[in-house]
């Protein structure tokens, strides 16, 4: 396409705006030049929309969420959560400003879409409902630990400008009989009194009684209970639940979500603008950010954001200048520590304990990582690493004819 650099120009600073308005006149040229069959240009601007989602994601454009979508009582500083009658521990803990001090969440872009639907349908109730349409309340977040799932429903209220009731479930199952159906009522009952978004985090805890003998009766009464009062707020508020076993649910709990929204690991492009991200102020070239995404593996974002932060605190104490080498160095030191390095068909075992494999793994692991780059992360020469390439294809070429 004619004039394609100052096009893509504008849609970065555009993009970096973060009005979802803007993004999706993107979105619409992105799929247009695939259509037209420029493939190439269209994959510029789907990094670009990928790369830009990352850093700028859910926060800039604050959006102010109608009073029809959710009402009550403000929530201030002044108000108490309720307590558990028996111990005296509150059920939730109120979060006035749910984004402060949190970091951007980073998703690819699939997962980026879906978080900006639901936003879209929350930014504009009144068009929905000039349409005869209601919008969605609920959500269900899964996906394994450690992948941002509770990090990104405080993003979604920050972003709406709502305090957050975040109740963890476990917190609410009380081993007195019929308490913990009450702690659930009662809950409820001040989410719904109160603007805010409820959040109901480790939501799998209630099947885990499942699992015990003794709470079949309590945990039947339990489930009506919650989903009674699901019911009750299907019309008000907005109420996001977490779960990191999804497979754990009553079907009739699942059913009970508009959306169920799968927050999985990272993939490798994630991965990389993740530690891109985690890493901004050591200003690492992008081979040494593939070569830290490779030896990190398919982690989660937590994973990663420990490893970046060891990693920064190693650098930091050894006094050495950030470079190639002395990033790997850091690495290598910190890598036991983790776990990262345990299992020896891992990259970062590799790393530490076989040169020779590690260079052949990540050279054919199609990173593009160049030989010379490598050559001064691992000082050594580039002969050196041409070699061990050889020599790694050579056993694999071996050991595939066994
Ligand atoms: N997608 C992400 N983008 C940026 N940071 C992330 C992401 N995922 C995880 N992190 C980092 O990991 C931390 C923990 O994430 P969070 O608690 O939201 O995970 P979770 O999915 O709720 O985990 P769990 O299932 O164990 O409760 C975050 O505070 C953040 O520093
Ligand atoms: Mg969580």
């Amino acid at each position: 396409m004619e004039h394609f650099s100052a096009i893509q120009s504008l849609c970065r600073v555009g993009l970096e705006q973060g009005d979802a308005r803007f993004r999706r006149q993107v979105e619409r040229l992105r799929d247009r030049l695939k259509k037209a069959g420029d493939e190439r240009d269209a994959d510029v601007l789907g990094g670009l929309l990928n790369s830009v989602s990352g850093e700028a994601s859910l926060a800039p454009s604050i959006v102010e969420v109608s009073r029809s979508l959710v009402s009550g009582d403000e929530l201030t500083a002044n108000v108490q959560a309720p307590v558990d009658r028996e111990t005296s521990v509150p059920l939730a803990e109120i979060v006035l400003e749910p984004g402060l001090g949190k970091p951007e969440p980073i998703y690819n872009e699939t997962l980026h879409l879906a978080l900006a639907g639901l936003i879209s349908e929350w930014e504009r109730t009144s068009a929905l409902q000039a349409m005869g349409v209601e919008p969605s309340r609920s959500c269900l977040f899964y996906g394994p630990p450690g992948t941002g799932k509770t990090l990104t429903a405080f993003m979604l209220a920050a972003r709406l400008r709502l305090p957050v009731v975040n109740a963890r479930i476990d917190g609410l199952v009380s081993s007195f009989l019929g308490t913990t159906a009450r702690n659930i009522a009662n809950l409820f009952e001040f989410a719904n009194r109160y603007r805010c978004m409820l959040v109901l985090d480790e939501f799998d805890a209630l099947a885990k009684m499942r699992d015990d003998p003794h709470e079949v009766g309590e945990l039947k009464r339990v489930v009506n209970t919650l989903l009674q009062n699901l019911d009750a707020r299907a019309d008000r508020g907005l109420t996001i639940a977490i779960t990191n076993h999804d497979g754990l649910l009553d079907p009739a709990v699942w059913r009970r979500f508009e959306n169920h929204i799968h927050i999985g690991l990272p993939d490798a492009q994630t991965r990389l603008l993740m530690l891109r991200t985690f890493l901004a102020s050591l200003k690492l070239n992008d081979d040494v950010l593939k070569m830290l995404s490779f030896v990190a593996g398919s982690r989660s974002g937590s994973d990663l954001r420990t490893f970046a932060d060891s990693l920064r605190r190693n650098l930091a104490l050894s006094g050495d200048e950030v470079s190639p080498a002395t990033v790997t160095k850091a690495t290598k030191a910190i890598l036991p520590r983790l776990g990262l390095g345990s299992d020896d068909l891992e990259p970062g075992y590799l790393l530490v304990k076989d040169e020779t494999s590690f260079i052949g793994a990540i050279l054919h692991a199609d990173l593009g990582i160049r030989q010379e780059s490598l050559a001064q992360m691992l000082e050594c020469s580039q002969s050196k690493v041409s070699r061990s390439s050889s020599e790694w294809e050579a056993r694999v070429a071996q050991s595939n004819a066994g």
